[in-house]
């Protein structure tokens, strides 16, 4: 079923050493040799990130799969699953275990995105981003100088925007699901009332921000270790939010946006100066939107519309790059970079300034979406330099007026699949625990752009797109995206990272149609990211050979050292019909199946 992504890369580190040995004995090959020599530095280069840690290998399942940013939850998913859920049923237990276990990203009090596809080809898309409460305004983030007060949009009070993960999985559940709902939210009530054990990974953050959830929670949360400080193993038992999963599990909706938890939330907001009442909590509603669908190298890219910019960005690296060889100059080769890097530029111009909540904004998506669009911005990379990014504006079109995030994929026996990415945007959103109700809001007002120009949190900048409105969502680089090969699912892919997100599943997409890796290779592979402004490629430790940079900084491009980027959790089908995962290592992330 997927040709072109043969594991090409697994067969060839297999071989590594007999093709080591070949090369040596013939240096006069042809071009064909020259290309395949490419192919193994790339493999040299892999195998050195793979010594670094990243050793871990695909798993295949036949049954279903789950691929999320936690053991605990991943487990959830798959007992639904083998239950007899499908992959609606398993999402909905995920997203709400993960709000238990993962409660840096994973949660009630933020929101998110979702793209489905049923088994038969039938495909949706959910936009259950958060808000701006109704007396939001486009200044209330400036000082009476009009210069922004910079720690307002993310953290505290009013940094919140009205959550939408409730209303998300209730209307996801009422449309696709099979299973009873109270079925689905039980395993996180019972996580949360009975606890689970910390990760390394999760006790390093909590000590880390002890002081700001001292700062935020006068009144205390589970969260703040009053002697000592947290150790892996830690059981963190959260009773106040049970009670919560307990009245979503009995109630729905109602369990969130009215009594008890609408109570909790408001007197919070009143405590702190936020801006969330009641009345935005009732007038809540998620919104089926219709996906974005691309063409790449015979793959149907079926991915996230607005409020999220993450598709229509997607779809046109993707333009930008099809015609270029890349499988032939290889994984990571200058050129590869050099063509990815001058894409990445262009396009995220273009969402700086016609992207914003189409509730809201006419954002020019047929014009954007224009494969000769993409590709005559490309016509203007210079091979020799690069283009600096003051050189790079958005595209013009006659406008006719009118570091936390988490993402999971799901798969299951019949092929229904889900992709989901969620946030609450940055690590622990706001801070702020809601007293009775115990779980965090979410940051997210400052995905808006605060003033015109200004970066956010993740340094990007917009204008009048994204301005702040009140009951308009706010701009989101999520990528929720399934691909489909023959009218058959191919890959369910997404990942956590910010601005960076559409970059990496960019990346990812690349790694196995282009450069033959399989899924977990694919995830594994150290990543890059351009986003325009600031005008620089950041890169993780490895993510290219010294000669490479080298050859990249002597025509003008700078590189930027960052530890990590994205946390990609992905799903491929093989050509055996199996479930292939990819669960990121740089995090607790973990596949499961059957
Ligand atoms: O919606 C967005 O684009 C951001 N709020 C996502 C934040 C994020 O991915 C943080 N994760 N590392």
């Amino acid at each position: 079923m997927l040709k072109t992504i043969t594991p090409r890369l697994s067969k060839k580190l297999k071989h590594f050493s007999l093709f080591a040995v070949a090369l040596t004995l013939n240096f006069n090959y042809a071009n064909a040799q020259v290309e395949k020599e490419k192919d193994v530095k790339a493999f040299e280069f892999l195998s050195k990130a793979n010594a670094k840690g990243f050793e871990r290998k695909a798993q295949e399942f036949k049954n279903g799969a789950v691929v999320s940013a936690h053991p605990e939850a991943t487990a959830v998913g798959v007992a639904i699953l083998k239950k007899g859920g499908n992959a609606v049923d398993a999402t909905v237990a995920v997203k709400f275990a993960l709000a238990v276990v993962y409660p840096n990203a994973g949660n009630i009090g933020g929101g998110g995105f979702l793209i489905y596809r049923s088994a038969k080809g039938k495909i949706a898309s959910m936009d259950f981003r958060e808000k701006a409460p109704a007396l939001a305004d486009k200044d209330m983030y400036l000082d009476v100088n009009g210069d922004p007060i910079s720690e307002k949009s993310k953290e505290g009070h009013l940094a919140a925007g009205v959550p939408g993960t409730v209303a998300g999985m209730v209307e996801l559940h009422k449309k696709y699901g099979k299973l009873k709902w109270a079925e689905l939210v039980e395993p996180a009530y019972q996580l949360a009332k009975n606890g689970f054990k910390l990760t390394k990974q999760q006790v390093n953050e909590l000590n880390r921000l002890q002081t700001k959830f001292k700062q935020f929670n006068p009144l205390g949360t589970v969260f703040i270790k009053e002697e000592g400080e947290w150790a892996a193993g830690d059981v963190l038992v959260q009773t106040e939010l049970a009670n919560t999963m307990r009245l979503i599990r009995d109630k729905g909706r109602a369990g969130f946006y009215e009594g008890e938890v609408a109570e909790f939330i408001e007197a919070e907001m009143k405590r702190g100066g936020g801006l969330i009442s009641k009345e935005d909590l009732k007038n809540y509603h998620a919104a089926w939107r219709k996906p974005i669908v691309g063409d790449y190298k015979g793959y149907k890219v079926i991915t996230m519309p607005p409020t999220s910019s993450g598709g229509i960005a997607l779809v046109q690296m993707l333009q930008s790059v099809a015609n270029y060889p890349l499988s032939k100059w290889g994984f990571n080769a200058d050129s590869t970079i050099q063509v990815m890097v001058e894409a990445e530029r262009r396009v995220y111009a273009d969402r700086a300034k016609h992207l914003g909540d189409p509730d809201f904004w006419k954002v020019p998506q047929k014009q954007l979406l224009q494969p000769a669009y993409n590709k005559n911005r490309m016509a203007n990379l210079n091979w020799d330099k690069a283009t600096p990014s003051a050189e790079i504006q958005a595209g013009e079109f006659a406008r006719k007026e009118s570091e936390e995030t988490t993402h999971f994929s799901v798969v299951d026996k019949d092929g229904n699949a889900v992709s989901l990415t969620t946030t609450i945007n940055t690590s622990y959103g706001n801070y702020v625990v809601v007293k009775g109700a115990g779980f965090l809001l979410n940051n997210e007002m400052d995905d808006f752009s605060v003033k015109p120009g200004v970066a956010n949190y993740f340094g990007l900048i917009g204008y009048e797109a994204n301005a702040i409105a009140p009951n308009k969502r706010m701009l989101s680089s999520m990528t929720p995206t399934i691909l489909e090969k023959d009218g058959k699912l191919a890959m369910v892919v997404g990942t956590p990272g910010g601005s960076t997100i559409m970059t990496s599943v960019f990346q990812t997409i690349l790694n196995v149609v282009d450069f033959g890796m399989d899924m977990q290779q694919a995830v594994n592979a150290k990543k890059f990211h351009h986003q325009w402004l600031p005008d620089r490629v950041d890169i993780e430790p490895n993510a290219l050979r010294p000669e490479i940079q080298q050859k990249l900084e002597a025509k003008g491009y700078t590189f930027y050292k960052r530890n990590s980027i994205g946390r990609v959790d992905a799903i491929l089908v093989t050509k055996a019909g199996l479930y292939q995962t990819g669960a990121d290592p740089r995090g607790d992330d973990t596949a499961g199946g059957w």
